[in-house]
């Protein structure tokens, strides 16, 4: 996922708008960074790290910094350094971004991790750390984020949950984190409504990305047999769909999530 930005000719639905995506430099934030920026965003690249995580299977080749990519490409985003889970971290983030662009339309939050094990095998310190980047953090930045929101007038949050937020099989924490954001959008969408705030989630079924690095070929392999559209997804279909929900295309639906699995789920 790299060299493509600018080649695909999207319409630019977002041109003006500033959006913030966290954990931008790799697999789905990645994605989602270059198509917001085609479509005319300034984006903030938010992650831990500035150079993109290269996996055992996927993004092996990746190494140019996505901002990087948006500027050749003839965009403009910027990469912020930041840690999802320090609340310091958040706030000035969102502060940062608010100062530099003069606001603040659309945040992307994308950041997560999987720590494998079971109930047995799992420590509580990682069950927190599962709960505190994939579940508090969307909270926190939400509190931080939504005054700045309100004010645009046409505000998104947009959430990247799992299909793991429907059933389990990936552990103790990481599924309970990602059905819990589907909710948390919900609530967020009642009160934010007002303000035109929307707020939805996508949950992706498997996408080619490093976080994949846990498994076996084997089970990838399956994974992708499995899937009625037999492939794995790629970050640029998540990034088609957040681009949707960022744009006006979308603006009277809030609440609301949207699998993107190739019908990995629809099986019962
Ligand atoms: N790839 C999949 O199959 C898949 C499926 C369903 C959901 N998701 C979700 O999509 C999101 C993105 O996953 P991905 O597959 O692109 O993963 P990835 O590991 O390829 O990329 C995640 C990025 O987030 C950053 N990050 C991790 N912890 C952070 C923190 N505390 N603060 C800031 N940045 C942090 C990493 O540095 C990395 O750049 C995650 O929320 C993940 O749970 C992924």
């Amino acid at each position: 996922m790299s060299g493509s930005f600018g080649e695909n000719g999207h319409s630019r639905r977002l041109e003006g708008r500033v959006a913030i995506v966290t954990g931008g430099s790799s697999g789905i934030g990645r994605g989602v960074v270059l198509r917001l920026a085609e479509e005319g965003a300034r984006v903030v690249v938010s992650d831990l790290r500035e150079e993109p995580r290269r996996g055992k299977y996927h993004e092996v080749d990746t190494v140019i910094p996505t901002a990087e990519v948006v500027w050749q490409g003839g965009g403009e985003a910027t990469f912020v350094r930041a840690d999802v889970a320090s609340d310091d971290e958040l706030e000035q983030l969102i502060s940062g971004t608010v100062e530099r662009y003069g606001g603040l339309d659309i945040l992307v939050n994308n950041a997560g991790i999987h720590i494998p094990g079971t109930s047995e095998s799992l420590s509580i310190e990682d069950w927190d750390r599962v709960m505190r980047v994939n579940l508090r953090a969307l909270f926190v930045a939400t509190k931080i984020a939504l005054p700045h929101l309100r004010r645009s007038g046409r505000g998104r949050i947009i959430h990247i949950a799992s299909v793991h937020a429907y059933g389990g099989g990936a552990g103790p924490a990481y599924a309970p984190a990602k059905a819990a954001v589907v909710n948390l959008a919900r609530d967020t969408a009642i009160e934010a409504g007002r303000d035109r705030v929307t707020v939805n989630v996508i949950c992706p079924g498997y996408i080619e990305t490093a976080i994949q690095d846990y498994l076996t070929q084997e089970q990838i392999d399956g994974v992708s047999a499995r899937t009625p559209l037999p492939r794995l997804g790629l970050p640029s279909d998540i990034a088609a769909a957040c681009a949707f929900f960022a744009s006006d295309d979308a603006e009277w639906i809030t609440g609301a999530s949207l699998v993107i699995d190739g019908g990995f789920i629809a099986p019962v």
